[in-house]
């Protein structure tokens, strides 16, 4: 969830090194601390230009010309339950009547519902089964200044699931890649973070659509999951994003991080919902099933407060563990060339959470955290809970060497 104010500055043409910088290693040495300063990456660059994807940050109008999408799209039309929108062009609408209490629509943002009433529409994922177990992923990234959060999990030897923006990975690429070269799982937090239930079928499609295609121009990945804006969702969206293959991610426990400083919200309201989970994570509230926590990667703030509390939920939780682990997914994406390891392999492959990792340090004190060794058996990379080292695939640089990216930083 993000607070809604956001201002789009564009920078305009923004001119770095030649070709601009392919690794975020490359990044780091070019801008040094300045984690933040906008840069050039061609493959993006390259794809803005061809006008690929819709402008950044801004609620996707249609699918436009993409004839793959249209027609992937076409396809699927017929079969999307029958319900109105419930606002325009992401935005709610202050005059949509519902019926709460009947929830037909399984409404999450009015009813909580995470079980479908539409024919053929599967379950909301919204904890994990093995018990004193967490499920531990982090909305709204990749944010540009997230390695010294990122190195923090690296050297607890920890995996999660990010939840990307679209537009935030176009904006920073190279943290998107780097995510996947921790080891991290990627699922898809829509193109432009507005309600979900307030775009038209087209424009939800075109959402999902080209926020997976920005983390597979970027990354070589196709994610196989997805969270819903504010868990804004129902059962006509909830069937667009499984006709692209993504499951839905909810959670149980909210921290309520991004609200710091609205609403009433302090931040002893967002050590309170850390110490809620804490507290029933050892008092047998979850001994049956696990939890899954909504947390951010979002600002220094809330990627501070989540590193505070690692140790304490290390210490009252058996396993913390990404999304695709708890459920045995063992091939995250599309393309089966990159595994994870299920629960039982994760959980043998590093020592139990509580206690430190010693034989894994990725820390490279670049700031980086990067490690590129891969290990590589017959083509397929594997992504061991003991061992993030993977390769990034090669990514296509094309023939032009200004490096010239119209920026927009949205400031959250
Ligand atoms: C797609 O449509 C948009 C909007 O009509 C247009 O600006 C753009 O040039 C088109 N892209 C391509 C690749 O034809
Ligand atoms: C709905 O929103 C419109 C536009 O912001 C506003 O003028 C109107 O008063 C609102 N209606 C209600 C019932 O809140
Ligand atoms: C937050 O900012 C402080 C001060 O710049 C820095 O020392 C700290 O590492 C940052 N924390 C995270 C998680 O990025
Ligand atoms: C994951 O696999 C383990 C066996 O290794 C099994 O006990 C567990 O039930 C599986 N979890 C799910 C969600 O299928
Ligand atoms: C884990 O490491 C921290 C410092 O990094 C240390 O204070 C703590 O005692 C260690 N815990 C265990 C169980 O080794
Ligand atoms: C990890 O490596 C960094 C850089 O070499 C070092 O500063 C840090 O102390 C190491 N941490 C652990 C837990 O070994
Ligand atoms: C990367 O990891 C491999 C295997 O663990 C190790 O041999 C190598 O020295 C590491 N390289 C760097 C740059 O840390
Ligand atoms: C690479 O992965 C394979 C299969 O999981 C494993 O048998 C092998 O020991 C690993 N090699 C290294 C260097 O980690
Ligand atoms: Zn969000």
């Amino acid at each position: 969830m993000l607070a809604r104010s956001t201002t789009l500055f564009f920078l305009g043409l923004t001119t770095l090194a030649a070709a601009g910088p392919t690794t975020e290693a490359e990044a780091s040495a070019l801008l040094g601390e300045a984690e933040c300063q906008p840069y050039g990456y061609q493959p993006v660059t390259n794809a803005i230009l061809a006008k690929q994807f819709p402008p950044i940050w801004v609620p996707v109008p249609s699918l436009q010309n993409d004839t793959d999408a249209l027609a992937k799209f076409r396809s699927i039309e017929a079969n999307i339950p029958k319900i109105a929108p419930k606002g325009e062009n992401g935005v709610p609408s202050n005059t949509t009547v519902y019926d709460r209490a009947a929830d037909p629509d399984c409404w999450w943002t009015q009813a909580q519902c995470v079980q479908p009433k539409a024919a053929g529409v599967k379950p909301d994922i919204f904890n994990v089964p093995e018990p004193r177990t967490l499920g531990y992923g982090f909305d709204d990234g990749p944010y540009c200044g997230h390695n010294a959060f990122y190195n923090y999990l690296s050297q607890k030897n920890q995996k999660a699931t990010m939840f990307f923006v679209g537009s935030n990975v176009l904006n920073n690429p190279l943290q998107a890649q780097r995510a996947v070269a921790d080891g991290h799982e990627i699922c898809v937090h829509s193109w432009s973070h507005a309600f979900m239930t307030a775009f038209n079928n087209e424009q939800a499609y075109g959402e999902l659509y080209f926020t997976m295609k920005a983390i597979k121009l970027v990354t070589g990945y196709t994610p196989k999951c997805w969270r819903p804006p504010r868990g804004d969702v129902d059962d006509r969206i909830r069937f667009i994003a499984q006709s692209l293959g993504l499951d839905n991610v909810m959670w149980k426990y909210d921290s309520f991080d991004w609200e710091k400083g609205l609403n009433g919200v302090t931040e002893d309201t967002v050590r309170s919902n850390y110490e809620k989970l804490i507290s029933d994570a050892s008092t047998g509230v979850l001994n049956t099933a696990g939890a899954i926590i909504l947390a951010h990667e979002l600002s220094n703030y809330t990627m501070q407060v989540a590193v505070d509390y690692y140790p304490k939920l290390a210490a009252a939780f058996d396993h913390i563990v990404p999304i695709a682990v708890a459920f045995n997914k063992t091939q995250p994406y599309a393309e089966t060339d990159l595994t994870m390891p299920d629960f039982k392999q994760y959980i043998a492959q590093r020592p139990a959470s509580s206690s430190n990792s010693s034989s894994s340090n990725n820390s490279n004190g670049k700031g980086d955290g990067k490690n590129d060794s891969s290990n590589s058996t017959n083509g397929k990379t594997s992504v061991s809970g003991a061992s993030a080292a993977i390769v990034v695939r090669p990514l296509s640089t094309g023939g032009i060497l200004l490096a010239t990216l119209a920026v927009a930083i949205a400031m959250l």
